[in-house]
């Protein structure tokens, strides 16, 4: 990891799979340090949202471009919440479905839409203060980030998981249904072209399968202190 404190502190990257609890984790950790949480992948939903809207279809990258080159994204908080708002639309609620989902793994991994969110997302992040999660934080957006970790769980416990809060929401659903989901945008993260889900090298792994979100806050709140103290002293 590089040493250097920025502006407003250090860049922290949470990188793995959905449904392995980074956005909970993500969410309490900036809130602890009194860092900006930038979740990236609800600006990807936002593109496949609009994208969905505009009928583009998620191969058609011409398109993809135009209409990311007139996206505006930006997040504002609202109490303890973050929204999430396109072009000015508080899109948060809308992104989240699991048809949205799915065209979001198909969207984010046409080359001009990470073209535009890589830029976007550096804008954010490059001064520091920041908690980004996402696929690739730690190994194409910041690759220089001074702490990265590498969240993970099994696809059964994050389909698990993943299964109880969709229920929770009242949608019928089948827990077989939700892991082979969960599996499956697993593959097409994993397996696309450009900036695939991957384990940055000098990222800390953490396997949340028998974790409580306690326990993982615990040890990422450690580490980055750590860290900070190291940079502080230098
Ligand atoms: O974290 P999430 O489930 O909201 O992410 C939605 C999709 O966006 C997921 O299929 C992976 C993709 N994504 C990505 O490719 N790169 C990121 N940095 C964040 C999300």
């Amino acid at each position: 990891m590089s040493a250097r404190l920025r502006a407003n502190g250090v860049i922290i990257a949470i990188d793995g799979p959905s449904g392995a609890g980074k956005s909970s984790i993500t969410k309490l950790l900036a809130r602890r340090l009194g860092y900006l949480h930038i979740d990236t992948g609800a600006m990807f939903r936002a593109v496949a949202l609009m994208a969905k809207r505009a009928q583009i279809a998620c191969e058609d990258d011409p398109a993809l471009a135009v209409l990311c080159r007139g996206l505006d994204i930006s997040f504002c908080r609202d109490g303890e919440n973050c929204r999430v708002l396109a072009n000015g639309e508080d899109v948060s609620g809308a992104i989240r479905s699991e048809e949205i989902g799915l065209l979001t793994s198909c969207v984010s991994a046409r080359r001009p839409v990470r073209d535009a969110l890589l830029a976007m997302q550096r804008g954010m992040g490059e001064a520091g203060g920041v908690v980004l999660e996402g696929r690739d934080i730690g190994t194409v957006v910041f690759p220089d980030a001074e702490v990265k970790f590498f969240l993970s769980a099994s696809a059964e416990e994050r389909g698990r998981r993943r299964y109880l809060e969709l229920t929770a929401r009242g949608e019928q659903v089948s827990l077989k249904e939700t892991i082979d989901k969960v599996a499956l945008r697993d593959r097409q993260d994993e397996g696309r072209e450009y900036a695939p889900l991957r384990k940055a090298a000098d990222a800390v792994d953490i396997d949340s399968t028998s974790l409580s979100m306690d326990e993982v806050l615990a040890l990422m709140e450690s580490a980055v202190r750590q860290k900070l103290a190291a940079l502080q002293g230098e």
